[in-house]
């Protein structure tokens, strides 16, 4: 076992912990929506945003107590676009990390409030605890955090992926929805770990800022290419949907080769824009390869 894997082991069961920590327990009343929102966020998942955040506070020695803090929201945000990304009114998916979707294990209105309340959890969680050392330093966090979620961040991008289907977009109009729909939160991720620690000059900031643009847009063009390359039991999720549902994607516009060799291509800018952080940066260039290089 490579040491990357142990590592990202070692992420993920900590993840775990902190998740089912701060989820309300199943006994408290209303049980059936906090059922919903523990069924959705644990037991499962890659864990890649806090694997994100994690490696970003290595680069400035943050406090790992803090950094499971802000893993344990973004990670609650992101649970909660899946279980809206699966209702019927977006991408009407049953299947989801191997397992029924929230709205077919439980019931669509369930699975809408368990996501809004996630996303509420989630805020709790970076306005309630000390995440850094500075209140103005962590009001920025938030910003990042709540820009990244909104209408020019995940919200927003899926708005522009559920108005394109049925239609023809260009590349640049495509690189924008997913810059937007999953590399925002993902860039929020690298930003949120960072500032956990000590303060970066802004040229490292930048640099650091340019990865997390990188590998954010990197993981939803792998994510295209796996949709369409790979099956559903490897996934976990329904196979072959973004062609069914007529959906742009890397794929459909570039075709497969030209997909990949564009997802290596920034994985080569990732790894670039870490260069000048020597060996703190280690994880985030695993991470980087590992984004690009996953089968699920
Ligand atoms: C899937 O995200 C949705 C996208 C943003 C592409 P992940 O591939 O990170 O999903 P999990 O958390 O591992 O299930
Ligand atoms: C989902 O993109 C992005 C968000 C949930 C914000 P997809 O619709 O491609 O994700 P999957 O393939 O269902 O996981
Ligand atoms: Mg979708
Ligand atoms: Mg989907
Ligand atoms: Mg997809």
């Amino acid at each position: 076992m490579s040491d990357f894997q142990d590592w990202s082991r070692q992420v993920a069961m900590d993840m775990e912990r902190t998740l089912s920590d701060l989820l309300p327990s199943p006994n408290t009343q209303p049980q059936r929506l906090h059922a919903a929102m523990r069924y959705s966020s644990l037991g499962g998942g890659k864990r890649v945003r806090p694997m994100l955040a994690f490696a970003a506070g290595l680069v400035t020695d943050a406090d790992p107590a803090r950094l499971k803090l802000v893993s344990a929201a973004v990670e609650f945000v992101h649970a909660y676009s899946l279980i809206h990304d699966d209702l019927p009114c977006m991408d009407n998916d049953i299947l989801r990390r191997g397992r029924p979707t929230c709205h077919i294990e439980f019931d669509e209105a369930t699975a809408l409030l368990a996501g809004d309340a996630l996303q509420a959890l989630a805020f709790e969680i970076v306005s309630t605890h000390k995440l850094t050392d500075s209140a103005e330093i962590q009001l920025q966090m938030i910003q990042h955090f709540t820009k990244a979620c909104g209408s020019h961040g995940m919200a927003g991008g899926q708005a522009i992926d559920l108005a394109s289907v049925n239609k023809t977009i260009t590349l640049p109009e495509l690189e924008y929805m997913h810059i937007l729909k999953t590399g925002a939160l993902i860039r929020a991720s690298v930003q949120l770990g960072a500032l956990c620690g000590r303060a970066l000059q802004a040229n490292e900031m930048q640099h650091l800022d340019r990865y997390a643009k990188c590998v954010g847009l990197a993981f939803q063009v792998v994510d295209d290419i796996l949709d369409c390359e790979s099956n559903t039991e490897k996934l976990g999720k329904t196979s072959g949907k973004d062609q069914d549902a007529n959906k742009p994607t890397y794929v459909s516009l570039m075709g497969l080769a030209p997909a990949k060799r564009f997802a290596d291509e920034l994985l080569t800018d990732a790894h670039a824009a870490v260069e000048s952080f020597g060996e703190k940066a280690n994880r985030l260039r695993q991470l980087a390869e590992f984004i690009v290089r996953r089968e699920s």
